[in-house]
């Protein structure tokens, strides 16, 4: 599969930071048993993999701005672009030795995703969408899943947790959808969930108060792969208000619909 150069530059970023959370990934696996933990250690690997992102990227593309959940926004003299960067989505999988954490960069052109590459180092998946251009998992096409059916379907959801999010919301949401659907999973890291639909391993996601950079990439490979994407009021600000729904045009209309099942129904 031949890739634009502008994917070549945002694969390579992805890879070279993957490669550096896959070692420290193998440290983590030995401070983790220890009392102290590996805490400390993890934001380190956190910044490291962001540095080299930021660098490889300002080497490629001089000039573009950059939003980065560690560093936050960085103007450069173009500001019709724009790079989103999660440099360790799954950070809590991570610190604990599970290995499902991901490498996330997207770019944004005059305020529209154009490209985007999740990276998971640990199973060595690469995930890649150009606007236009088909979405891929290392090479090979991808595609929603089909399934028409709610009740057939695996779903992929974020859990709020302690000091984070909605708790009384979001367990109004799960009732009404685990009611309906044939399986629930929390994976930990919102890239890769949106990457699994994309890839048709799950039918559908949602979750809410996520930032821009969990999801910039994964929206584009969802749409590419022939997904629908919106935020929980069926909206596109999924950017800006962190809530997201995704799936197969048919599951993805569903969701939104048992979602904001009023409580009486249920
Ligand atoms: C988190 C992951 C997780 C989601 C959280 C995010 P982080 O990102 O994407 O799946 O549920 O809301 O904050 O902190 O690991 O980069
Ligand atoms: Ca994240
Ligand atoms: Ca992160």
């Amino acid at each position: 599969m031949a890739r634009s150069a502008l994917l070549n530059v945002m694969v390579q970023a992805a890879m070279k930071a993957g490669r550096s959370l896959s070692r420290d990934f193998g440290e983590v696996q030995n401070l983790q048993v220890s009392m102290k933990g590996p805490g400390d250690y993890v934001s380190q690997a956190d910044r490291k993999a962001e540095e080299i992102v930021f660098s490889e990227l300002s080497k490629a593309r001089p000039g573009y701005s950059f939003l980065m959940e560690e560093r936050g926004a960085v103007e450069g003299d173009d500001a019709q672009h724009r790079w989103i960067v999660d440099p360790l989505d799954g950070t809590t999988n991570f610190l604990h030795g599970i290995p499902m954490f991901s490498v996330s960069i997207a770019l944004e052109r005059q305020g529209q995703i154009v490209a985007g590459v999740i990276y998971n180092p640990a199973l060595d998946e690469l995930y890649t969408a150009e606007r236009g251009g088909g979405a891929f998992m290392n090479d090979r096409r991808l595609r929603v899943a089909a399934r028409a059916k709610l009740s057939d379907c695996v779903i992929g959801c974020g859990v709020p947790h302690l000091g984070r999010g909605h708790h009384g919301n979001f367990l109004i949401e799960l009732r009404n959808v685990m009611g309906e659907v044939s399986g629930i999973r929390r994976m930990g890291s919102a890239a890769l969930d949106l990457a699994y639909v994309a890839a048709g391993r799950m039918d559908g996601f949602w979750e809410n108060n996520l930032s821009a950079w969990d999801v910039a990439a994964g929206i584009l490979l969802i749409r590419e792969a022939g997904g629908f994407v919106s935020d929980l009021s069926g909206g596109q600000d999924m950017l800006d208000s962190g809530s997201i729904v995704a799936g197969n045009e048919v599951i993805h209309r569903a969701l939104l619909k048992t979602l904001k099942k009023p409580v009486s129904a249920r």
